[in-house]
């Protein structure tokens, strides 16, 4: 099969599947849009008219609270129509092809469809059939990639440490079945990240030939050491029903952050989380809760994102940079 590109004319974003391929400039563009659209606290959320007279579909497969949501409220907030689908109870449950739901809604004038699915290659698979006006952006593929969170990642971290280059981000749990992990691995590579490591118990570490250049911890208490930056991931419970489930005190005992061993990490180590949490499996609530925890503002900066992605996509579509 030919390879398909996500780009539209001049290296802008047609539609957004993977952030590999992406030139660190185009990451940090969309890095500071972003920062745009936020507003202060107490003060109402930022709108503009970007997508004026467009209509956005989620089209979930799986379930998500913050994706779909901060989808929804990106799309509002930039003057465009919003329908959420939720696939599981769509007319897919009743045998309709992904492709003919594609184009049922496009039928119905959709402009941009977000897509999150279980199986690898739907959000590419449906891209390369809808018609040249229609972009197509992953909200989560498999365990593969979930760019706008690789995204909200690097912003968390540039508003609270300025930068990459003299950073250690330590990613810890489950890295072998996180589409998180992946996505936000790639962005931070290409935004040069001093050092990036994974711990995880072996069954939960991915192959040898991913993540090239990252350091592999068994320990916990090795991989944080001096990190500034602690990003905690959920056990994917659903990606692995072949192999055993892990004992889940045990696993807290081994991988869960805990205050005792945050004070591992740097003082002013941040600590993030994709969610949902499982407290008390991966991460303690005192900690989830804590000064250090920056879980919120990575929610805040999620529909800060997905405004500048949708933004920027819009802006292609007008054949206009931003
Ligand atoms: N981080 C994330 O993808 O969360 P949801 O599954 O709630 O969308």
């Amino acid at each position: 099969m030919a390879e398909f590109s996500q780009f539209g004319g001049g290296g802008r974003l047609r539609h957004l599947l993977t952030l590999d391929g992406l030139e660190p400039d185009l990451i940090r563009e969309l890095l500071d849009r972003a920062g745009a659209w936020l507003s202060r606290p107490g003060e109402l959320p930022r709108r503009g008219h970007e997508l004026q007279g467009w209509t956005v579909a989620n089209l979930f497969a799986e379930p998500s609270t913050r994706t779909r949501a901060s989808f929804e409220l990106a799309a509002l907030r930039l003057g465009a129509d919003a329908v959420n689908l939720d696939m599981m109870l769509s007319s897919r449950a009743k045998g309709e092809s992904v492709l003919d739901t594609i184009y049922t809604l496009q039928a119905m004038q959709v402009d941009v469809f977000v897509i999150r699915d279980a199986e690898p290659g739907v959000p590419e698979y449906v891209a390369r059939h809808v018609e040249p006006q229609v972009s197509v952006i992953s909200g989560g593929e498999a365990h593969l990639s979930h760019p706008t969170q690789g995204l909200l990642d690097a912003l968390t971290i540039l508003q609270y440490k300025g930068g990459f280059r003299d950073l250690a981000v330590t990613i810890v749990g489950d890295v072998r079945h996180s589409r998180v992990a992946r996505s936000a691995s790639t962005a931070l590579a290409a935004l040069g990240v001093g050092e990036l490591r994974l711990v995880a118990p072996a069954e939960l570490m991915p192959d040898a030939d991913e993540f090239p250049g990252a350091l592999r911890f068994e320990s916990f208490d090795a991989g944080i050491a001096h990190a500034d930056v602690v990003m905690m991931l959920r056990i994917q419970r659903e990606r692995i029903a072949a192999t055993p489930q892990p004992d889940l005190a045990r696993y807290h005992e081994l991988y869960g952050l805990t205050a005792a061993r945050l004070h591992r990490a740097r003082p002013e180590a941040i600590v993030m989380h994709p969610g949902p949490m499982n407290r008390g499996v991966e991460i303690s609530t005192d900690v989830a809760d804590g000064p250090q925890s920056v879980i919120r503002r990575q929610v805040t900066n999620g529909v800060a994102i997905r405004m500048a992605v949708l933004a920027h996509i819009a802006a292609t579509r007008r054949g206009c940079a931003l």
